[in-house]
């Protein structure tokens, strides 16, 4: 493998329309500031680079939402960020903003570069257009059917339901996210990067990384295979870096062509040397970012950066799946999140609690979920009695036998070496699962070695040898000792705060990474702070209220925007065709192989018949038997999966996709009794 002079570890810039949540920390930022940590703690060369997005159309959506100004949007969160990342740990060299002159004038630059080399395709297209407003509607700004899933409620850049990245011209039934208008298609000119023509060279840059993760690298041929399609790199909307071109006085940068290069600005902000980090061969460029952000940082961003000619392509871009929360997906827009903020004012001092917790379900290789409960049985069953135990026992004895002091080890036996050549195996350990992005790995290796040091004091119980053999327990304390210096070194990464404290019990300065793996840090003598403990217990008071919370503050009603519009008008005539009757369903069993559908007998006043209904995800057959329903009767039968199905049950479809029964709401009502 290439040796690396240094490194530009970038994390994703969340856009700056809402607090940070734990999500938002799984995802990127925490493994990022764990890889960074480790590089610092090995004396390499590494800049960390983060900031606000502070484009795009999340932002100018959030303004509408809250009645205010994209700046005063951006300026809000932005500093709320910047602070939650800070008090969390979470250790950027800088954390700057995309609204920054610096930025404004550098992706302004690499766009004019691009645009004097040729390589932009100028197109008029139609594009989607707001009568009503008067604005044009890029990605966010169009709502519709997702063509792939059915989800109504797909943007016009991506279904977030079922993840494809969509352009709005796929949608169906598309609809203004401003007005709730249906658009019209209007010309406009935009400038494109013609992905088309560099998918051979994308190609072969992919190609040379098939090392990167299986999900990342999937992605990346995936797209591939479909062809890559020019992009339009320019948008007509106000808010935004302003092209410069005169013909574009009222079109920004496309947010995906200004952000990425916002790592570069905020580079140059941090230091007037920061072109050997872009573009310098010997420089290793990792992009930390989740999964929806992987063919921006995987093909369009690299294709912008391999057009330009001057700069280094990302090496790697270790992306993980989402983190989901008590079993439903994180959202802003529902409030259904535990904010950093929050989370930090409620639990002061226990952010390596949570550092520890995301980072030990990290949704490495699939999408995970985080639960109060585990957050505290990681703490309880971990932190509290592996790791904070160990060190807590190898403290106590040594000031109650040695005044505080690491005695002399006298000899060693056999199972002292035995202890400390594993001891001497953890630094390579943990330090190969990190360098290849294996976080929750490198932390349960981690724990391993709190397991070795808490089974070695058991095995050699110093609290009833030091009655007969004194000298014993000096060589079993020092060894204790060492275990826990050499903690201190591995767990900084992951748990920063704690490594302080452990130092700081320790009576030593921080160490760096190659300190570690040797059983002779702490010299005969070296005199200890007093003990005391390093985490403490979490009640399940404290866990009951956040998850209280969380279920009190969640907003159930989604904006009205995500509301399917109305269908076209139909007749009188046309509705009365429709037989809709109530009916009772008398049986109700699972579908043979399909996970969707339930066999339902239904008594429909008129008869008994069979009606096949997808509802199976969201209702088990013994809970509806015996249910009121309206069902359509007149509709012609179908056969799903072999059966016949003789009508239709009405459901009513919410927000989430979940499906609810339209029943009369005054118990028994006749059966056949007819809607209208
Ligand atoms: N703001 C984007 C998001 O939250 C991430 C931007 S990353 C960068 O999905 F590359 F553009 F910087
Ligand atoms: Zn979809």
């Amino acid at each position: 493998m290439k040796t690396f002079k240094r490194y530009t570890v970038t994390a994703a810039l969340p856009y700056a329309n809402g607090p940070l949540h734990i999500g938002h920390i799984a995802g990127c930022y925490l493994p990022a500031d764990i890889y960074v940590r480790y590089l610092r703690s090995k004396g390499r060369d590494v800049v960390f680079i983060c900031g606000s997005d502070e484009h795009g159309v999340p932002i100018t959506i959030r303004a509408r939402k809250e009645n205010t100004t994209p700046q005063q949007i951006v300026d809000k969160y932005h500093n709320q960020m910047k602070q939650a990342f800070e008090e969390f740990g979470i250790a950027f060299s800088i954390y700057s903003r995309t609204s920054s002159p610096v930025h404004h004038k550098t992706a302004s630059d690499f766009f004019t570069k691009l645009y004097d080399k040729g390589i932009f395709q100028e197109s008029v297209t139609e594009q989607y257009y707001d009568e009503k407003v008067g604005q044009f509607l890029a990605d966010r700004y169009i709502t519709g059917t997702c063509p792939n899933c059915g989800n109504p409620n797909a943007y016009g850049d991506q279904c977030e339901k079922c993840g494809t990245s969509l352009s709005p011209l796929d949608l169906k039934n598309p609809v203004s996210a401003l007005s709730g208008e249906k658009p019209i298609m209007r010309a406009t000119k935009n400038w494109f990067l013609p992905l088309d023509k560099l998918q051979p060279q994308i190609e072969a840059y992919i190609n040379k990384h098939s090392d990167w993760k299986p999900n990342v690298f999937g992605q990346c041929k995936s797209w591939l295979s479909q062809g890559l399609q020019p992009r339009a790199m320019t948008r007509d909307l106000d808010w935004g870096v302003k092209v410069p071109l005169k013909e574009a006085a009222n079109k920004v940068l496309y947010v995906w062509f200004d952000a990425p290069i916002g790592y570069i600005s905020a580079t140059k902000e941090l230091t007037k040397d920061w072109e050997k980090y872009w573009k310098d061969e010997d420089t290793r460029l990792i992009h930390f970012i989740g999964k929806d952000n992987i063919v921006f940082h995987c093909i369009i961003f690299p294709s912008i950066l391999m057009c330009d000619g001057d700069y280094i392509l990302p090496d790697n871009v270790p992306a993980n799946e989402f983190l989901n929360l008590e079993g439903e997906k994180i959202s802003t827009s529902r409030n259904w999140a535990v904010w950093v903020h929050e989370y930090l004012a409620d639990f002061p001092g226990k952010q390596d609690v949570m550092r520890y917790a995301l980072c030990a379900n990290a949704p490495e290789t699939k999408d995970n979920d985080f639960t109060w409960k585990d957050f505290q049985a990681r703490n309880n069953s971990e932190l509290v009695a592996i790791l904070g135990n160990f060190v807590h026992r190898t403290q106590v004895l040594t000031w109650k036998f040695f005044d505080g002091k690491v005695p002399h080890a006298e000899e060693y036996d056999k199972s002292d070496l035995l202890v400390m050549e594993e001891i001497a195996r953890f630094p390579k350990k943990i330090a190969d699962a990190i360098e290849s992005f294996h976080f929750r790995e490198a932390l349960s290796e981690l724990m391993n070695l709190a397991r070795i040091g808490n089974k070695y004091l058991a095995d050699n119980e110093p609290w009833k040898v030091i009655t007969h053999n004194p000298k014993r327990v000096q060589t079993v304390l020092n060894i204790s000792q060492q275990i826990c210096a050499n903690l201190s070194v591995l767990m900084r990464p992951f748990m920063p705060f704690t490594a302080n404290k452990l130092c700081s019990l320790l009576n030593i300065s921080p160490l760096n990474w190659d300190a570690a793996g040797k059983s002779t840090i702490l010299t005969e003598g070296h005199k200890l702070s007093e003990a005391v403990m390093l985490f403490e217990r979490i009640e399940d008071e404290a866990v009951q209220q956040q998850v209280d919370k969380l279920h009190q503050s969640k907003v159930v009603n989604e904006a009205v925007i995500k509301v399917t519009p109305q269908k076209t008008a139909i007749t009188f005539e046309d509705f009365e065709k429709m037989d809709m009757r109530v009916g009772t369903i008398l049986n109700a069993e699972k579908v043979q192989g399909a996970d969707k559908l339930l066999k339902l007998t239904v008594n429909t006043g008129i008869d008994t018949r069979t009606v096949v209904s997808g509802i199976a995800k969201y209702y088990k057959p013994e809970e509806i038997v015996g249910k009121q329903v309206c069902l359509l009767v007149n509709l012609a039968p179908r056969k799903l999966r072999g059966i016949e199905s003789q009508g239709m049950i009405l459901m009513a479809e919410n927000a989430n996709g979940e499906l609810i029964f339209v029943s009369p709401v005054k118990p028994d009502t006749d059966n056949g009794a007819i809607v209208k």
